[in-house]
Formats: C-alpha cells, structure tokens, sequence
C-alpha cells in the first residue's frame, strides 16, 4: 500500500501567454510546478510523486528538484514528458507510479496555491474507501443554460439551472488506482470522440459507471489560466504575509 500523486505540468500555458511553459512560470519568485509539489509534500500523506513535463523541457524541470525530491523534504520525485492532451499526460503519469501505489491523487501543478488540507482530505477519503473523490465548490453565480445565438451574437436564455446543486469542480482529485487505470483505458479507446472527452479524471471515472464523491475544496485551490489568474495567485500570496 502507498498513496502517491501525479502532478500534471506539460501544458504549454497558451492561456496565460508566458514565454515558458505555464508551470515554469514564478510566483512570488517560486515555479508553479515547485510551489504545487511542495503543497502536496506538506501534505504528508504522499509516499511518491510523479511530475509530467513538457517533453522538450525535461532538463528544465529536473533541475527544479536536485537528489529527485522536492527540495527540503522527503518526498521522491519521477520527472516523466507528457502528452499531447492532459488525458494523456496523466496516463504517461500513470505509467511511471511505483508498483505498491494503490491510491493515487491527480493534480494540476496550476493550482499551485492548493493547500495541503485538502490534499490530505482528499487522499483520506480514498483511503476510507470512496473509490473517486473530488473537491469542489458551490457554485455562487447566477447559471442559465442558452441556446445559438441570433445575427447580433446575443443568446437566448433557456433556463436557470438549479444552482443550489451545483459544485464547480478542483483538484487533487482522488482514486483507486486500479479504477483510474482502468478509466484510462477506456479514455483512450474513445480518443477523438469529441463527445465522450472528458473535461476531467472524474469524467473518465463517471463514464465507467462508477460513482465519484465530493468533498470541500478550497478558494485558494483556483486554477491560474489567464494573467488576470496569475495576478489573483499574488495576492493570495501577499495576503498570507
Ligand atoms: N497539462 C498537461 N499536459 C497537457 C496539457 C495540460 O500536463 N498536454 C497540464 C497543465 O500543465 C496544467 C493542467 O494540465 O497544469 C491544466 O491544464 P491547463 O490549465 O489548460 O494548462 P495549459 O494546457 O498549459 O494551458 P492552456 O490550455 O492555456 O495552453
Ligand atoms: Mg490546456
């Protein structure tokens, strides 16, 4: 038994328009990728990490943790090139997990501010045995459903959707790993199925017929996807003091 993530860092970071790979860029003068890893060490609840990179970056990254661990602790450290999608990177993740592995977290090195309460949370909730765990949010905006727009570009309103049942959904998300892997597998037979692609593991897990739970997440947990992103990421940062 052993309780292990992997940390997805091989996006290109388009979004957000650095002329590094997304993970590479600083906050507070520390890589995304670092500062992710070094959230999920603190969580003390991991046994290994495997790091999924932009292939042509893989000195880069390696760099970033010397002796293969994250800096200052103890937590091991794999740096594997990803994929073309982030499907594909989680499964060359996957692929690089020691054998004894039999819980593992999904995580996006662009919630870097993730805290590591809610990794521990998540990853204990697999271990007590709910097979797909999620953290994630209430929805606090007004949601309408809409249809095609008309020649102006404005959409009709079809619905308002219940917002009261709505979660908007974060990472590290948890499983089973065998469930996982074998989610994976499934995944990608239906690769290109524009349809059947899954925003998310959970997804993956959903479209096997499994059930996935959810537990709170966190607002610091938020995904730095654009500048406007990066610039709410500093004043966490700076809040923090
Ligand atoms: N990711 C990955 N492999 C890919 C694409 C994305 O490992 N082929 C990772 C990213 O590094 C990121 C996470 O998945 O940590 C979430 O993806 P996203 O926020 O979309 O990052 P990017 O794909 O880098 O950004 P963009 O879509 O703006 O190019
Ligand atoms: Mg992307």
């Amino acid at each position: 038994r052993g309780s292990a993530a992997v940390l997805t860092a091989a996006g290109s970071g388009t979004r957000l328009g650095a002329r590094v790979p997304k993970a590479l860029v600083e906050l507070g003068g520390v890589p995304l990728v670092l500062r992710a890893a070094r959230g999920l060490a603190e969580a003390g609840c991991l046994d290994a990490l495997v790091v999924t990179v932009p292939a042509a970056e893989l000195g880069a990254f390696a760099a970033l943790f010397p002796g293969g661990h994250v800096p200052g602790t103890t937590l091991a450290v794999a740096v594997v090139p990803g994929g073309a999608t982030r499907q594909a990177s989680v499964a060359a993740g996957l692929a690089a997990l020691p054998a004894e592995v039999d819980v593992v977290l999904v995580h996006d090195a662009a919630r870097c501010l993730t805290p590591p309460g809610t990794v521990r949370a998540v990853e204990a909730a697999v271990r007590g045995g709910h097979r797909a765990v999620v953290p994630a949010l209430p929805v606090t905006d007004t949601v309408k459903r809409v249809g095609p727009a008309d020649a102006t570009g404005a959409e009709p309103v079809t619905a308002t959707v219940d917002r009261a049942s709505l979660r908007a959904v974060q990472t590290p998300q948890g499983f089973d790993r065998s469930l996982l892997e074998a989610a994976h597998v499934a995944g990608a037979s239906r690769a290109g199925d524009e349809a059947a692609a899954a925003s998310d593991d959970a997804g993956l897990v959903e479209a096997l017929g499994e059930q996935v739970w959810v537990v709170p997440g966190d607002e610091r947990a938020l995904k730095i996807t654009t500048p406007h992103d990066l610039a709410i990421a500093e004043l966490l940062l700076s809040d923090r003091g």
